[in-house]
């Protein structure tokens, strides 16, 4: 298997085999250097360089590189602070009323749900999430959940804990067919997994940007379709809300046409510099080929793991994995495997009740033999 990064844009992957990127990624060096650059401008200039147009404009970039990202208009892009605050936004703004309810999985991270969740308590809906059986999700459940009063479909087209990807085109379609939107938390497939808004007719998605798309803290963006944009009414505003951010009235708010209107705030800018630089690395790379070349990681991992008869938790069926694996090990603790394997630089975590690795683009098949190494040192230690 051919690298197909250059080790000197993610110095840490030789420092250890990180198998963590569903949690927090090596960040793309090219991401740090555009987000402490703005950052060292600041301190050196102020406003001098970061004026109100500086200021106004600062999001073009990632308005271009996240529609390119998505096969979206740069018009459909906003650009938050974290996924689950662009989430919360749109959750107020949608509102669903007390007949109403809103579908997810139990499984889903819980930023995924929350923000529903939270508008539920004030307006009444119902929130219903499917069943997991061993850590799956069957789609038909999910599907059979959606009735004449749904408004709302929200999941992770990745489960963050097992990895199990979700046919979002097969999903929006069911939730049209009752009038509901299907909004998608893309903070464990953005950057790893081809995304097609277009082709899928997803209604709203946000993603994080420090986790598979190399990018740092700080930033996250929203893609909201065309035929929302001119009718929400974002949850959070601020001074940026309204479509002149300089024309400083408090009296009023007049929002963008665009999906922007959801942009509210100050931020740290450089982050979305950073976010921006990520994305277009990953792209120039292409998304097609890190998710097979990850997904390829995976099986060298998922064949050591059968060998060790531990039990893969996660999907095998092609059209339903990604490259997270998770695995439960008969009479192991996965904290205490986790801790070990950190104590001699095998990055992972223990989720739920499974042990999860997540190898990404920056990955090398000797990564997976180290886990698999450690694995069996652990074994032999306990057995001692
Ligand atoms: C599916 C999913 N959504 C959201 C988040 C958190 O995103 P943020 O920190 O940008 O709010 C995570 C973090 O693990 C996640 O797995």
């Amino acid at each position: 298997m051919e690298p197909i990064v250059d080790a000197g844009d993610f110095p840490a992957s030789r420092k250890s085999a990180y198998l963590n990127t569903a949690s927090v990624c090596l960040m793309y060096r090219g991401a740090e250097a555009s987000t402490t650059d703005w950052f060292k401008d600041l301190t050196e200039n102020g406003t001098l360089t970061f004026d109100e147009a500086a200021e106004e404009s600062v999001f073009e970039g990632l308005h271009v590189a996240a529609a390119r990202l998505f096969n979206a208009r740069p018009d459909d892009i906003s650009v938050g602070s974290s996924a689950t605050e662009l989430l919360a936004s749109l959750a107020w703004a949608v509102a669903p009323g007390p007949e109403a309810n809103v579908v997810g999985t139990e499984i889903t991270f819980p930023s995924t749900i929350y923000p529903w969740a939270r508008v539920a308590r004030s307006t009444g809906f119902e929130v219903r999430l499917a069943e997991a059986r061993n850590g799956y999700v069957s789609p038909d459940d999910l599907i059979r959940l959606i009735d004449s009063n749904t408004a709302v479909v929200c999941i992770s087209d990745v489960e963050y804990s097992t990895g199990q990807l979700y046919d979002v085109a097969k999903l929006a379609e069911a939730a049209h067919k009752h009038g509901a939107l299907l909004v998608v938390d893309a903070s464990q497939s953005a950057g790893a997994v081809p995304i097609d808004v277009a082709a899928s007719g997803v209604d709203a998605l946000v993603a994080a940007s420090y986790k598979w798309l190399c990018g740092p803290f700080g930033v996250a963006v929203l893609y909201l379709a065309p035929h929302l944009q001119g009718k929400l009414d974002p949850g959070l505003v601020g001074f940026r809300s309204h479509r002149e951010m300089w024309n400083l009235k408090a009296d009023r708010v007049e929002y963008a046409e665009t999906a922007r209107r959801f942009e509210f705030s100050t931020m740290a800018y450089g982050c979305a510099l950073g976010l921006t630089a990520a994305i277009e690395y990953l792209l120039g790379i292409g998304i097609d080929r890190i998710f097979e070349r990850n997904k390829r990681l995976a099986d060298l991992l998922i064949e050591g793991l059968r060998e060790r008869n531990a039990e893969v938790v996660s999907p095998q069926d092609e059209k339903e994995r990604t490259s997270i694996v998770a695995a439960r090990f008969p009479g192991a603790d996965p904290k205490e495997i986790a801790r070990h394997l950190s104590s001699r630089q095998v990055v992972v975590s223990a989720r739920r009740d499974v042990l999860r690795f997540s190898p990404h683009l920056y990955n090398e098949p000797d990564d997976i033999e180290r886990a698999l190494d450690e694995i069996d040192r652990f074994v032999r230690s306990e057995a001692d």
